[in-house]
């Protein structure tokens, strides 16, 4: 086993950084994981909820986290930054102190949220709050349209008045909130932490149907749970919340990221060898194991986190649905196909979630993979042999995908607009050299 590999600090996000791999290793060692992305950023938003301090650990150093901080302090909340905990695990991220004791401005301006989805949903805390919040339509991955309609009617169920003007939502509910009866028409993560968010400080119950299930909502909803909140069914379709009239701190720790344990897996069956995840959370990706395990994979989990081998035996290839959890996440997608690009036989991938997320298949393609698009669903066969080459990331899960075809394929790939990366994995190319793949990160002029 290698040794096993610290985080850097976060990286810049240059515009020209290169990410150069050469293929052909087997990896072995040891990679710990980060705390979860898609649950560090809501845990970071809903301190807006108190004005007591809330303290969050393992929060992953990524640009996504940065970009947050500064909308958060925009609207007045002070965040400290501490170290590492002492005894704490090779991977732990770092320790957030972030305090909403006074909120001195309820505007996310264009300028901050059009680079990040996620900060679109201080919605909900700064009017359950404030009573108001004028907030920017949100920006993130191009991976399809990612309408906000579902946010604003679980904002109007509990009473706010929302009307869009000049690119920005502004939202108004000067008496407070009050509990309501939402119903959404389709799971969407982002709207369930909406409502949830909001809920928690509205006047009586609200129930939230139809609700995403996805770890990071349970993360976030136990930490509400630990600030006073009242929420019963979490981890089910249908949350019951009874309003309370205020919120107070809590301390709380980042889930482990089941979409970076995913990828790590999918980079080791790839590349053949042994890595151990280190405090991965196989309960939350029991789809993706039992899919990889039926791609010839051979995955145990330990007491650690999880170990993936492959030592000489076929990619098998595996049909994929993207599903909201507990199926197939469509965070995998790409990664997934990544694999399937060296499966032997044909495999077909098919999108639900996002409409336009099958960018890297013309990316994967200059690598040698042999795709082919019909609407939402991608026949992938297998090739022999993936060949180097210039490649460019066209969003964050996109890119990861070319990284794993690029630790597979014959000579030397270069990733190009890595920032899109950087915004959601952790030390990327420390972890994976730390268990013996020749990546290296070319900084931009
Ligand atoms: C979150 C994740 C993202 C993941 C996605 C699906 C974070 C920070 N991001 O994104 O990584 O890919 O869940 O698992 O956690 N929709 C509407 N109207 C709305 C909201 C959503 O039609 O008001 C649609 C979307 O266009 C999409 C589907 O619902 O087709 C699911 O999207 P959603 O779960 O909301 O994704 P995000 O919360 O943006």
């Amino acid at each position: 086993m290698g040794l096993a590999t610290r985080p850097g600090p976060p990286k810049k996000g240059n515009l020209m950084d290169r990410i150069r791999i050469r293929g052909g290793n087997k990896l072995n060692g040891v990679i710990d994981i980060s705390g979860a992305k898609n649950a560090a950023l809501p845990l970071m938003i809903i301190p807006l909820l108190t004005p007591e301090t809330v303290t969050l650990h393992n929060v992953p150093r990524l640009v996504d986290a940065l970009r947050l901080q500064r909308i958060l302090q925009n609207h007045g909340v002070d965040i400290t930054t501490a170290g590492k905990r002492a005894g704490q695990a090779g991977g732990a991220g770092e320790t957030l102190r972030i305090s909403a004791k006074t909120i001195v401005d309820t505007t996310a301006p264009y300028d901050l949220v059009s680079k990040m989805r996620a900060s679109f949903w201080v919605l909900g805390p700064l009017i359950a709050r404030m009573g108001e919040a004028k907030v920017s339509l949100p920006g993130g991955c191009a991976i399809g349209t990612r309408p906000v309609d579902m946010h604003l009617q679980a904002m109007e169920k509990l009473g706010a008045e929302c009307v869009i003007d000049q690119g920005y939502v502004i939202a108004k509910a000067k008496k407070g909130l009050k509990g309501g009866h939402i119903s959404f028409a389709k799971v969407s993560v982002g709207a369930t932490h909406a409502a949830l968010m909001a809920a928690v400080l509205a006047h009586g119950e609200t129930i939230i149907e139809n609700a995403a299930t996805e770890p990071e909502i349970t993360d976030v909803a136990e930490c509400l749970v630990k600030m006073g909140a009242k929420i019963e069914g979490i981890g089910t379709r249908t949350l019951h919340i009874t309003g309370v009239t205020s919120l107070h701190g809590a301390e709380h720790t980042v889930i482990a990221d089941r979409i970076e344990t995913g990828t790590y897996a999918m980079v080791a069956g790839m590349t053949g060898g042994d890595v151990t995840l280190r405090g991965a959370r196989p309960d939350t990706l029991e789809d993706v194991i039992l899919t990889l395990r039926r791609a010839g994979i051979d995955i145990t989990t330990t007491n650690e986190g999880m170990r993936i081998k492959r030592n000489g035996s076929d990619i098998l290839p595996v049909d994929v649905t993207t599903d909201p959890y507990p199926g197939f996440p469509t965070d995998l997608q790409a990664q997934f196909m990544g694999l399937m690009t060296k499966a032997k036989g044909k495999s077909h991938i098919r999108e639900t979630i996002f409409e336009n997320r099958f960018m890297h298949v013309q990316e994967l393609a200059r690598l040698g993979a042999d795709i082919h698009l019909h609407g939402d669903m991608a026949e992938v066969r297998g090739v022999a042999k993936l060949t180097g080459a210039d490649v460019m990331a066209t969003d964050l899960r996109a890119s990861v995908s070319l990284v794993i075809a690029g630790l597979a394929a014959e000579g030397e790939t270069m990733l190009h607009r890595v920032y899109h990366l950087d915004r959601g994995f952790e030390d990327l190319e420390g972890k994976l050299s730390g268990v013996g793949a020749d990546v290296t990160r070319i900084a931009g002029a």
